[in-house]
């Protein structure tokens, strides 16, 4: 079990129906403290109210902070920056699940123990084959991924540490094999196994893009680039696909019902799905002349078009994701040698106007990770409906971190919010024959 690091620092006074109620306040490592409401309805018969939970932590968590306002990330104390500079994507892995930095001889454990688990069960490909061609990658992953835990029950105790072990070595692992499988059914191409000389990212791209007929070489730049992006989406700590397996674990769900619930609901495109949607407004303006016209729209109070790519509910200032993925974006473009690539000429051009502007300046609205990621996803070869597969298999990490934590946390759970009710009072059943 982990140990609550948070720290009492005094206490605020709350007068409600002319009764004063002591509510003691916390505070973590960084961000803002935090009043404690736990005893509220029981001492004062009152609940609090905060639709999508814009004032409340809904957990204590050692994983990943964000200050908005200076848009830092940290991932375990580490800024995203220097990790997407200097680290790998499995090394994050080990990071987001044990806390440390892994030594070089449990760095070589873990990479084979995620190795080890690549394949998936063979009776898999016939269930794959139970959906339509077209189906969407999502649909397909949100099915497969709870259909995990029908195959593999031998990691579905979470009261057994070994088996959480098992199981989040096993998503992780299986998550590529899975979103190049679904690409695969979706362009009626063989499956491609696994080949376990090739490292995580290495491999993912081989599966997905490779036939048998012709041999497949990896580019290492945009291996590099992919491996980059997978760890800029790793975690981001209790955004709504988060909470969802947080809210599904604590209920005691095993964890490949949890990571598919994660999928289910990352798929909204006011969460996973933006990157498709700036890519297309970029495409839609065409050129650069045009963009006067689309930041004039996206300023009219009258016109509910808005920049997509642009803004953040927690970050005031320049998401440090995008800086990043921007440098990706750069990189990618030039190694296919899409430098000219007009999209990308349309993205700095519309960045530069809108961060020049009173009103995107007023509203603190930046440019966020999905502003240049549709145009490097697309650079690497991914369809627009890939986007948001790519976005779970990255993700898969944090989900599973939290849902560790979680489950370690000795003050879990079972997560039930409660509402103000505004339905009808108690009336009395009147029978058909008399309405
Ligand atoms: N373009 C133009 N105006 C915008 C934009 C935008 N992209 N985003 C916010 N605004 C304006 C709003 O109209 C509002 O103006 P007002 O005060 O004059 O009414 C003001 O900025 C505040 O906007 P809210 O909607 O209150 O901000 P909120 O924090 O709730 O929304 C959100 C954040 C949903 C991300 C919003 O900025 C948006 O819709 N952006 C475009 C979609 C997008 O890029 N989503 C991806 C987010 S990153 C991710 O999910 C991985």
């Amino acid at each position: 079990m982990r140990e609550s690091k948070i720290k009492p620092v005094g206490s605020a006074t709350l007068t409600y129906n002319n009764k004063s109620y002591e509510l003691p306040a916390f505070s973590g490592t960084e961000g803002p403290e935090v009043l404690d409401i736990r005893k509220l309805y029981g001492d004062a018969d009152v609940f609090t109210y905060d639709p999508g939970f814009t004032s409340t932590a809904s957990c204590e968590s050692d994983i990943t902070f964000i200050d908005g306002d200076k848009g830092i990330l940290l991932y375990r104390g580490y800024s995203i920056d220097q990790l997407a500079e200097h680290s790998n994507f499995l090394e994050v892995c080990y990071l987001l699940l044990h806390g440390e930095l892994p030594s070089k001889a449990e760095m070589a454990k873990f990479d084979k123990a995620i190795t080890f688990h690549t394949m998936v069960h063979e009776q898999l490909a016939q269930f794959f084959r139970g959906f339509r061609r077209d189906a969407h990658p999502m649909a397909v992953m949100c099915g497969v991924v709870g259909a995990l835990s029908a195959f593999y029950h031998d990691s579905t105790d979470i009261n057994d540490r070994r088996q959480r072990e098992i199981a989040s070595h096993r998503l992780i692992a299986k998550m590529p094999t899975l979103a190049a499988m679904a690409y695969k059914y979706s362009m009626g191409q063989p499956f491609v196994y696994p080949l376990n000389t090739l490292g995580y990212t290495e491999n993912f791209l081989r599966m997905t893009f490779s036939v048998p007929a012709e041999e497949y070489k990896v580019n290492p730049v945009l291996a590099k680039a992919l491996d980059t992006i997978f760890i800029l989406h790793a975690d981001h700590e209790q955004n709504a696909s988060t909470s969802t397996v947080r809210l599904a674990g604590s209920s005691g769900a095993n964890p490949f019902a949890c990571i598919a619930a994660g999928i289910a609901c990352l798929w909204g495109p006011a969460h996973g799905g933006a990157n498709e949607a700036a890519l297309k407004m970029l495409e839609e303006i065409g050129t650069v002349d045009r963009i006067p016209e689309y930041v004039k729209k996206a300023k009219d109070p009258d016109d509910n078009f808005r920049l997509s790519g642009f803004g953040h509910r927690v970050y005031k200032n320049y998401d440090p994701r995008a800086k990043a993925m921007q440098i990706q974006c750069h990189k990618v473009l030039d190694e296919i040698g899409h430098h000219d690539d007009p999209t990308l000429k349309i993205a700095v051009a519309l960045e530069k106007i809108a961060l020049e502007d009173d009103y995107f300046v007023q509203r603190k609205l930046y440019p966020n990770i999905d502003f240049y990621s549709g145009i490097t996803l697309r650079a690497l070869g991914f369809p627009t409906s890939m986007f948001t597969a790519l976005f779970a298999l990255a993700r898969t990490v944090g989900w599973i971190a939290q849902w560790k934590e979680m489950l370690e946390d000795p003050h879990q759970k079972i997560g039930r919010p409660r509402q103000i009710y505004t339905g009808k009072q108690q009336r009395d059943y009147t029978p058909l024959t008399k309405r």
